[in-house]
């Protein structure tokens, strides 16, 4: 594989916390365009890996290239300017702005003092916004604000955010947690209608999601990949049942 074709590669990432190794030499490469599922018990360290490779938390050991450039000891902006996208958690969004103001922020990032009142004559950022709503079946809400969305519907605009500044790679950290199972089907199926060419890196425990949506699953246990392969492989793995199951230790 070309380093071009090569998203993401992780070398030996570690991260500790007071005495915890959270995070305990990681290596991995998603090649570009791959949707790359994670999977693994509460505190296996799969939210810890997001924030090292984001750059929210830095590293203690290892190596994290985006799309060709050591981005190491890179902070979080300059990783986003490359094309690396995470979904929002709720707190981010402007409750009482519209979804289509939410958007215009989130596609204009770094211009944030600016705030937004020239864009909103910017065609070129309003129709964006409206394209991203679309995507993320918001497009008839584009001027709700956003405390009158249901949960599910900040859900999606919370992917909506992460999709607005057109990201190569987009983490998304259980974007389906706390949902009923409508909503959950929701945006799950709004996920998986994302351009091919968007490499998706996935957390989410459910097996069954992943299958459908995963070209590959990483096991992650005790801040160490277990397993690699296939969703359909993965789901008959002996160890990643056994941990399922609470028969190894989490
Ligand atoms: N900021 C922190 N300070 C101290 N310990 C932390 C911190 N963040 C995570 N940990 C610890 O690191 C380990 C890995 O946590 P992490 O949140 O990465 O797991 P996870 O796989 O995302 O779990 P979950 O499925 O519950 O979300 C856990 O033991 C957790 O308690
Ligand atoms: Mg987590």
């Amino acid at each position: 594989m070309q380093q071009k074709d090569v998203a993401l590669e992780v070398v030996n990432a570690s991260k500790a916390f007071a005495g915890i190794q959270a995070v305990a030499g990681v290596t991995l490469a998603v090649p570009a365009g791959q949707r790359r599922g994670i999977i693994g018990p509460n505190g296996a360290g799969k939210t810890t890996l997001f924030n090292l490779i984001t750059g929210t938390l830095a590293m203690d050991a290892g190596t994290i290239t985006l799309f060709g450039r050591d981005v190491s000891r890179r902070p979080v902006h300059h990783r986003a300017n490359l094309g690396l996208g995470r979904t929002y958690q709720i707190t981010n969004l402007f409750l009482d702005l519209s979804v289509e103001e939410n958007l215009v922020l989130a596609a204009n990032p770094r211009k944030l003092p600016d705030f937004f009142a020239p864009w909103r004559s910017q065609r070129s950022v309003r129709a964006r916004a409206g394209d991203v709503a679309e995507q993320v079946a918001l497009g008839d809400k584009l001027d709700t604000p956003v405390r009158d969305l249901s949960h599910g519907e900040q859900r999606q605009l919370e992917l909506g955010m992460a999709l607005a500044p057109q990201p190569r790679l987009i983490m998304m950290d259980e974007p389906a947690a706390g949902l009923s199972g409508t909503e959950r089907h929701h945006i799950m199926a709004l996920i998986s209608r994302l351009d091919r060419s968007i490499t998706i890196l996935l957390v989410e425990h459910n097996m069954e999601v992943l299958l459908g949506l995963t070209d590959v699953v990483t096991v992650m246990h005790q801040g160490q990949i277990i397993a690699e392969d296939t969703p359909a492989a993965i789901s008959q793995e002996k160890t990643v049942q056994d941990i399922y199951m609470g028969t190894l230790d989490a």
